[in-house]
């Protein structure tokens, strides 16, 4: 136990959610499908998500866990009450972009979809819960993809800032951070979740991947833009997935091999925060055959409207060397293991050090406040014979976590917040599971959708509840 706080009075401490992980009602008033409501559960998901041209239409014999999720849209009020109970002082979400704009290319918004944001945000204020959105994750609607092709058509760039307009408009007076799109480097090793990208047939798939991601980027920096003009004040974020790579030996060669699988993440915040593009990407590009359409008022958008903070994931650190290293940040991504670390259940490393390294390395490079959006230990949770979940290997990663940013604030780093994933129980981005469990809350609901959806405190509740009391000092 520290004894003292260890995290600023203003700190913004809460949990982080994606609107197709826990709303469920994929089709209720009026919302069209996302691309996450075609991504079936069990041994197809992987299939699916490698090839999904033959995945684009719903299949009876398939099931899809973003269909019913945890059903948060008919128990918003008791979730946020809990979240309440835990004292959050803020809740990352997503709009689910097809509640708004069903196909993505329609004039005008779903009014019974912006109507259920509003209960939500009056829900979050009744409990000084502040709201902190994420416009698009992983949840491009459908129709842009069969229509269009999703973000590899710069057209996407309109419907995009029309929906983004839609939300300023709307919640500009209740939503002060905003981040444009989640995990917006994923697209690189998940094409279809990240970029609603269908790369079957492609032959140059680098090409098309960072193709996307420029359209991506320009959306964000127009996005910021008019979020800047729409709402004086609010701040616009980027969003990345961020593991960082170290080098296996301190062998020069493998130190150029963490260096530059640093930099498939790292080109995204940079685009972000400098306004350009990295000269390193010339050497990539030109190597891999890539050349893109980037116009003059693209880099100008770019350059002028840069975001107003960064912020991250962090679950785990990677190590690699020069013989495994690889072009694309996951395809064919050989992980070299660890010896100093252990691994979750799932495989991922649990590297706490590696968080307060990931905080310095980013606020050197970019100089700007930092927030972490996302962080937890996915695990399997046993219900005892009492009821009571005891989840102490949940605490410890938390505690172990946040022990790590409280001596990156030290280092110097300025941090707005910290959000864990999955304050309640959710379906997993990557496996579709619901067994895969990160809350403080457990639901009762299972991997095939069976359960009473009763959602019952685990021990960690209590514990995150003092963290936020105490500003760290229990840790
Ligand atoms: C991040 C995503 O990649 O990690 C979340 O932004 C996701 O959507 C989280 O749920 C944890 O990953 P997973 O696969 O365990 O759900």
């Amino acid at each position: 136990m520290s004894q003292e706080a260890l995290f600023p009075k203003n700190f913004l401490f809460g949990g982080a959610l994606a609107g197709n992980q826990y709303e469920g009602g994929f089709d209720k008033d009026g919302k069209g499908l996302s691309i996450v409501d075609v991504e079936p559960a069990g041994p197809e998901r992987s299939q699916m998500l490698a090839h999904p041209k033959n995945y684009l239409n719903i299949r009876d014999d398939l099931y899809y866990p973003s269909h019913k999720a945890i059903e948060f849209y008919d128990h918003y009020k008791e979730d946020i009450r809990l979240f309440g109970e835990m004292h959050f002082s803020a809740l990352r979400i997503s709009v689910n972009w097809a509640r708004i704009f069903p196909n993505g290319d329609e004039e005008t918004p779903n009014e019974a979809g912006l109507e259920f944001y509003d209960q939500v945000f009056d829900e979050l204020e009744k409990y000084q819960i502040e709201p902190v959105v994420t416009i698009s994750h992983y949840e491009t609607p459908l129709g842009l993809v069969k229509k269009y092709g999703g973000w590899n058509n710069r057209k996407l760039i309109d419907f995009y800032l029309r929906y983004a307009e839609t939300l300023f408009k709307r919640y500009g007076s209740r939503v002060k951070y905003w981040m444009s799109f989640n995990e917006i480097n994923c697209i690189t090793g998940s094409p279809f979740i990240a970029g609603a990208l269908v790369l079957d047939d492609v032959p140059n798939k680098i090409q098309a991947i960072y193709q996307a991601s420029h359209y991506e980027l320009v959306a964000s920096a127009k996005a910021t833009k008019l979020l800047h003009k729409l709402v004086p004040g609010a701040q616009m974020g980027c969003m990345l997935a961020f593991s960082p790579f170290y080098a296996k030996t301190c062998r020069p060669e493998d130190q150029i091999a963490a260096l530059q699988q640093n930099r498939v993440t790292l080109f995204y915040g940079d685009v972000h925060s400098r306004g350009y593009y990295p000269t390193y990407m010339n050497r990539f590009f030109k190597e891999n055959n890539v050349e893109l359409e980037i116009t003059d008022e693209d880099r100008k958008v770019l350059k002028e409207n840069t975001v107003d903070y960064i912020s991250f994931s962090y679950y785990m650190s990677h190590t690699t060397d020069a013989d495994h290293k690889s072009k694309l940040a996951s395809e064919a991504f050989e992980p070299v293991k660890n010896p100093y670390i252990e691994e979750s259940d799932w495989g991922w490393p649990i590297d706490p050090v590696g968080l307060r390294y990931s905080l310095n390395l980013l606020y050197e490079r970019y100089q700007k406040p930092l927030f972490i959006v996302e962080n937890g230990l996915g695990a399997r949770d046993d219900i005892e014979s009492d009821g009571s979940i005891n989840d102490d290997y949940r605490i410890n990663y938390l505690n172990d976590h946040l022990v790590q940013v409280a001596e990156a604030i030290k280092d110097g780093v300025d941090l707005i917040g910290y959000t864990t994933w999955g304050p309640i129980d959710v379906v997993s981005a990557g496996t579709g599971e619901m067994e895969k469990r990160y809350g403080f809350i457990y639901v009762d609901r299972d991997n095939k959708g069976n359960g009473t959806l009763e959602r019952r405190k685990k021990k960690s509740f209590d514990w995150y509840r003092d963290v936020i009391d105490s500003k760290g000092a229990v840790l």
